[in-house]
């Protein structure tokens, strides 16, 4: 809902972070009379979010091929995220937890400032499965939650909310550090997550742009970013529950995601809209050796990662 722009940008705001007018995220809250002053997102480099999956591929090739729970490769890949980000300026909270006799690590991040109160939350799996280096599952996600990450802090975005971000430990075993992390969350610090963000697969090769059905508010904030770029999008019905915004959904977090598609395989109609192969999989490597850097399309990627971007900043002004 661009309404008008106001001209006025933020001083800290080099990357474009233009001022407009628009009524609030919250159904109501602004009589249109009233219009509240929000930020645009600014557009998220996907060379950065490149240089993320490139470190994230370097980590699995030096680790025996792999990123996954338990092994060499998932804690070398949660201290390379969890370093940007303590130089960013965020504070940083390793959870551990135990799955399948190993130690498992959930990484937190929080942006200081904004009314803890209210906090928008974003995340992603870090593990992959034992069988590749996860670049697309999950590699994208993470990357592109990290560079988000990134980009607050570039550009010293203040919002009225609280920003978190999240990267997830053993997904590929169950959802076991996010059903960790909200089910030892009490039920005060559970009831001031006012939407969690979910970002698992972005990057399928043979992509499709498919949006979580769950929260209308967050639901309409991705559709209205990828109807603003003229690209159709559909309800993702692939893998419902099988990520890690459901341990937020069970305890009744309002919740939402995008998604790419995995071992479905494209249809001529979908082909149509998106271009692509039919009757191939959206990502033919899922779970398998060849998740590797040539494994994601930029494109994708790039349309996501702006997605995300839009979505976090949108909803916590
Ligand atoms: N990480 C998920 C998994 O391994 C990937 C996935 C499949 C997914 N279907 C999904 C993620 C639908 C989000 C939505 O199962
Ligand atoms: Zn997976």
């Amino acid at each position: 809902m661009k309404l008008s722009v106001s001209g006025r940008a933020s001083a800290a705001a080099a990357v474009a972070a233009v001022t407009l007018l628009a009524t609030g995220f919250t159904a109501g809250a602004a009589p249109a009379s009233e219009p509240v002053a929000v930020t645009a997102a600014p557009d998220i480099p996907v060379a950065n979010v490149k240089a993320h999956l490139t470190e994230l591929q370097s980590i699995a090739t030096a680790n025996g091929g792999n990123r996954a729970h338990g092994r060499a490769g998932y804690k070398a890949s949660l201290d390379y995220v969890k370093a940007k980000l303590d130089a960013a300026g965020f504070t940083t909270t390793i959870q551990q937890f135990t799955a399948s006799s190993r130690v498992g690590y959930n990484l937190i991040a929080d942006w200081p400032g904004g009314d803890t109160n209210q906090v928008v939350m974003a995340g992603s799996h870090l593990d992959s499965v034992s069988s590749g280096a996860g670049i697309n599952d999950n590699g994208t996600g993470s990357a592109a939650v990290l560079e988000a990450a990134l980009t607050v802090a570039r550009t010293d975005y203040q919002p009225t909310k609280h920003l978190r971000f999240a990267w997830w430990g053993a997904e590929e075993l169950g959802l076991v550090g996010s059903r960790y992390y909200v089910n030892n969350l009490s039920a005060a610090n559970r009831a001031r997550i006012s939407g969690y963000l979910n970002f698992d697969m972005i990057g399928s090769p043979n992509p499709g742009y498919f949006i979580y059905d769950d929260d209308p508010a967050i639901e309409k904030t991705f559709k209205d970013y990828f109807t603003g770029i003229g690209v159709p999008t559909e309800i993702e019905t692939e893998g419902d529950g099988r990520s890690d915004h459901a341990p937020f959904k069970s305890a009744g977090v309002p919740v939402g995601g995008l998604f790419t598609g995995a071992s479905r395989a494209k249809t001529a109609a979908q082909v149509a809209k998106w271009g692509g192969t039919s009757g191939q999989a959206f990502d033919r490597c899922y779970h398998s050796s060849c998740d590797t850097t040539a494994n994601v399309n930029d494109t994708a990627l790039n349309r996501n990662a702006d997605a995300l971007a839009h979505a976090v900043w949108t909803l916590s002004q």
